[in-house]
Order: structure tokens, then C-alpha cells, then sequence
């Protein structure tokens, strides 16, 4: 017999959206600020994952990638990240936002392929480890130019890594702005080459559901990251829904990043009444203090959502997923087992 946030906690999952450097512990964010003398944002340890709203956020969290100078540091937090995630949350499969452009602003500059090969490595070792599956997205940083966003698909063009598969974007325009258009020209590029598309649009307070138009109709995502403001505008809800995309939404971080309370009125809850295919995942674990097993077992019941309901976002993961079609197999079988074992634990 288990109680509904047990099997919300063992519930196989994937995560679909979570940047690299937010899946560090925070215990390997202060001996690494240490060992290379980076200041973090503020010195009162007790209030380091204090963030009033989305841009106090990213400024720890741009910090928090100077930490992160050698290729081993940044194969041992990929690692780690999986190590705690599975024991936090069951995950399952995973896909990283990873921000090259970061790393090239270094004392001692990390290329694209040195900072995409570390990230391989620590995720394969953790993959053996662990048995679990993996894809890199690289995300544009939107506080550079686009034509920097271009360089950087020919950078994925140039090097091609089977695990590397897509691009996104993190951050804000230096004016905080999502401004998803300002990047058409290395989406189009990135199209133009087979890779997949997704975008953070629609999450800023500021944001309009006519960024996550623009997102589909003229980036041409495949899924939208956040996306929340698709629900405030009929004629985009109907376009999301007729091309049956995916959204990768981060509940918890919506309390920071948005302001938001998780409750029944929550713009997530809208679209899973709209019936858009979605999928949970922390986004930024560290900062938020939030782990993938939280996200379900606290996060969905403050949603009003129930165990049917979680079964369904963590089969819509699968499906949104930027993995080949034998993987999302394989992970929908080991899904449905669990979902069967657990069912007859709580109703037991
Ligand atoms: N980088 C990390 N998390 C982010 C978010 N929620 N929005 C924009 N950039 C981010
Ligand atoms: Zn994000």
C-alpha cells in the first residue's frame, strides 16, 4: 500500500527541460566557487537560492557557470545531476540545455566541442551507471547577437555529435526581453540542417501568447519550452493544438520565474483541460530548490491533478522527447510495467 505522493515520488519519469548547470549540487557549486575563487551572488549562504523574480535568477545562475572552468568539472556535474535525479524523482531519460557561449567568455576560454564532449562523457558515464537515456540541446544565449546564434548552429553543423540533436535558448535579451524572432535567422539554419526545435517563449510576466505563435509559425519548433501564455490567446491555443505540439513546463520555477501560485487556476492546469500533450520537469533544480519527484508529488495535487493525470505527462515526456522512435519504445514498455506495479500498490 503507498499513498498518492509515494507513487507520484516513484512514478517513472523524463525531464525534458532542465539546463545543465542547474542540475549541480549545490554542495559542487560552493567547493568549485572555492577552489577558483568565483564569487557567488551574495555571501549569506543561508540566502543563496533566495531569487525575487526571473532576472535576480539568472544572474546567480550566469555566475554559477563560472564555477565550471575545466571539461572535468563539467563531465562530474553531469553526472552527479543524473545520480540525483534518479534517486530524487526515478528519472528515466533526459534531455540538457547546454549554453557553449558561457564557457567561451572564460579566463581560459572551453570551445563548443570541449564543453559538448565533457557534457557526453559525464552523461554516458552516468548512463552506464545508471540506465539513463540522454539528449543535448544546445541553447542559444538570447543576451548575444543572433549573428553569435548563428555561428553557434554552424558550430553544431561543424561538429555533429549523434547525442547532440537540437537548439533552444536560455536566458533573456539584454533589454529581458524573450524576443524569440531576434533568432529566426539560426532556427532557420538549424531547420535547414534536420536538427529540432524548441524555444523558451511565453513564461516572462511581459511575455504574449503571440511569442509562442512565432515560436511555431516561424522558428518552427517541434515543442515549446514553458509556454504558459498559450492559453490567453484562442487562436494560438488552436494552433498549438492542431499541430499537437508539446510543452515542457516547469511548475515549481513558475512560482519564481512568473510569480505564480500552484493551484486549479495555474495556466499549466488550463492546458492539460486543453488537452495539449505536456511534460514536468524542475528547469533549474539547484536555484530553485526543487527536485523531479517534488515537481510531481507536490507540484501536480497543488494542480489538481491526480495519478491518471501524472501517468499521462510522463507518457507525453516520451512522446515529446528528441530521442529516436526505438528508444521512446523501449521507455514506454519500462513505463507502462511500472505504472501497472505501482496502480495495484495504491490501490491496495
Ligand atoms: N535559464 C535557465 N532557466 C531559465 C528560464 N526559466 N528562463 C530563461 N532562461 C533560463
Ligand atoms: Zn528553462
Amino acid at each position: 500500500m503507498i499513498t498518492l505522493p509515494d507513487y507520484l515520488q516513484l512514478l517513472p519519469k523524463t525531464e525534458l527541460h532542465c539546463h545543465l548547470t542547474s542540475t549541480m549540487r549545490a554542495t559542487t557549486l560552493q567547493e568549485l566557487a572555492g577552489r577558483y575563487g568565483v564569487e557567488l551572488w551574495t555571501d549569506d549562504a543561508e540566502r543563496l537560492f533566495d531569487f525575487a523574480d526571473l532576472v535576480d535568477f539568472l544572474r546567480g545562475w550566469r555566475v554559477a557557470h563560472e564555477v565550471l572552468r575545466t571539461p572535468d568539472d563539467i563531465a562530474r556535474v553531469a553526472w552527479e545531476g543524473v545520480e540525483d535525479a534518479v534517486r530524487d524523482g526515478n528519472l528515466r531519460y533526459r534531455e540538457y540545455y547546454v549554453n557553449p557561449q558561457y564557457f567561451a567568455h572564460h579566463a581560459v576560454p572551453l570551445s563548443y566541442t570541449d564543453v559538448i564532449d565533457a557534457v557526453i562523457a559525464g552523461l554516458a558515464r552516468a548512463e552506464r551507471d545508471f540506465g539513463v537515456g540522454f539528449r543535448v540541446v544546445v541553447a542559444i544565449n538570447r543576451r548575444e547577437s543572433p549573428e553569435s546564434a548563428v555561428a553557434l548552429v554552424r558550430e553544431m553543423i561543424a561538429h555533429p555529435r549523434p547525442e547532440v540533436v537540437g537548439i533552444g535558448q536560455d536566458d533573456l535579451t539584454p533589454e529581458n526581453t524573450e524576443d524569440p524572432l531576434r533568432f529566426a535567422e539560426a532556427y532557420a539554419l538549424a531547420g535547414e540542417h534536420g536538427l529540432m526545435r524548441t524555444a523558451h517563449v511565453g513564461e516572462t510576466p511581459s511575455a504574449s501568447p503571440e511569442n509562442v505563435r512565432a515560436a511555431i509559425e516561424v522558428l518552427g519548433c517541434d515543442r515549446i519550452d514553458h509556454g504558459y501564455r498559450v492559453v490567453d490567446d484562442p487562436a494560438v491555443l488552436a494552433l498549438a493544438q492542431e499541430r499537437g505540439i508539446g510543452f515542457a513546463t516547469t511548475p515549481w520555477s513558475t512560482t519564481i520565474c512568473s510569480g505564480w501560485t500552484l493551484d486549479e487556476g495555474h495556466r499549466i492546469r488550463a492546458m492539460v483541460d486543453a488537452g495539449l500533450p505536456i511534460s514536468v520537469s524542475t528547469d533549474d533544480a539547484l536555484f530553485f530548490r526543487t527536485d523531479l519527484g517534488r515537481e510531481y508529488r507536490e507540484g501536480l495535487p497543488a494542480l489538481g491533478l491526480d495519478a491518471e493525470a501524472a501517468k499521462r505527462i510522463a507518457l507525453a515526456g516520451i512522446d515529446m522527447a528528441f530521442c529516436s522512435d526505438a528508444e521512446k519504445a523501449r521507455l514506454r514498455a519500462e513505463f507502462r510495467a511500472a505504472f501497472l506495479a505501482l496502480g495495484a500498490l495504491l490501490e491496495a
